[in-house]
């Protein structure tokens, strides 16, 4: 009797060697597990037995029937590795195939001006103000000391919104707008923005174009403070070997009133002075008007355009190269 079990097993043994589908063991189940499967026909048989024998023979008909369950078993999941290993090898991804070409974009030439502006600035403690592109007439020309009659406020020079409101002619509202919130304490700020006049556009004038403003408002500020600041800057923009030069000018909201100009090596050797911003010491007018005491305090502001700074920076000969959004022009800057 054991030996029928025996071969029972070894034949199931077989037989699964030679399959390979899933439905094949599963038939092979059927036809040795199953209701009338060749290991099930067998118990009946116990009962034909003695009874001594009985234990026995049940015994080697459920080892059977568990050793069969377990080839059984194996023999499905050694198909669905196999089946797998195929799937994968067929799947399998070529990492060597070049990928789509997305376009990358860049950051453009001003915004990268005014990113390396306020990491100078940041550093040394000042903080970044707003303002606003309509601004009020208060605050662009009147807190600005810009007196009526003055020709910025012209209708042919500026643009106006209604009577009281324009697009703001430079960044400087934004000192007024600071002083007047700070009641009184100390100020270091740079505003950085769009700023707007009625130039007709050409190789350097743009009918929009962007500045930086600072200011600083404190005890004992100097013109000593004013051109070490500048001086650093410059470096810091344009490199170590940079001087600059501040030449005496003119602006209502500040005196004494400064061009700063940068010394440039050309290319012959040849060296010029450009002028890169306006500056000067606010005007004690300017900080009464922003709630400060001209006897107590004093300061220093400066306006940047950073149209020149890139122009100078990068080489650009035409202002109007900023605004085109020609991309084989903004894809050569790629910043630091
Ligand atoms: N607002 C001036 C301009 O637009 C620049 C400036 C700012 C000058 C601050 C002095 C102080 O030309």
């Amino acid at each position: 009797m054991q030996n029928e079990i025996m071969k029972l097993i070894d034949n199931l043994k077989e037989k699964l060697n030679h399959t390979n589908s899933l439905e094949d063991v599963e038939n092979l189940r059927v036809e040795f597990l199953g209701k009338n499967g060749l290991l099930t026909k067998m118990m009946p048989l116990i009962k034909t037995l003695p009874n001594e024998e009985k234990p026995q023979f049940g015994k080697w008909i459920n080892d059977a029937k568990e050793i069969m369950e377990s080839m059984i078993y194996h023999a499905k999941n050694d198909i669905l590795e196999k089946e797998l290993e195929v799937k994968l090898n067929k799947e399998k991804i070529d990492v060597t195939i070049p990928g789509y070409q997305f376009r990358q974009g860049s950051i453009h030439p001003l915004s990268l001006i005014i990113e390396s502006l306020e990491d100078f600035f940041l550093g040394q403690g000042y903080l970044v103000a707003e303002g606003p592109e309509v601004e009020l007439d208060k605050y662009n020309f009147e807190m600005m000391n810009i007196a009526e009659g003055h020709p910025a406020r012209e209708m042919h020079d500026s643009f106006y919104i209604d009577q009281n409101r324009l697009l703001r002619t430079h960044t400087s509202p934004v000192q007024a707008r600071f002083m007047e919130k700070s009641n009184g304490k100390p100020i270091a700020i740079i505003s950085p923005g769009k700023t707007y006049r009625r130039d007709p556009d050409d190789q350097t004038h743009s009918h929009q174009f962007m500045q930086c403003e600072g200011l600083v408002i404190g005890e004992n500020i100097h013109v000593g403070h004013l051109k070490e600041t500048l001086l650093s800057l410059a470096k810091y923009l344009f490199g170590e070997d940079k001087e600059i030069r501040l030449r005496p000018s003119y602006f209502p909201f500040t005196e004494p009133s400064f061009e700063v100009d940068v010394l440039f090596t050309k290319k012959d050797k040849s060296q010029t002075w450009i002028e890169i911003l306006g500056s000067g010491m606010v005007h004690p007018e300017v900080l009464r008007m922003g709630g400060y005491n001209p006897e107590k305090v004093s300061g220093f502001a400066f306006g940047i355009g950073i149209e020149r700074i890139a122009m100078l920076k990068y080489g650009v000969d035409d202002i109007r190269n900023f605004y085109t959004n020609d991309l084989r022009f903004l894809k050569q800057f790629k910043g630091e």
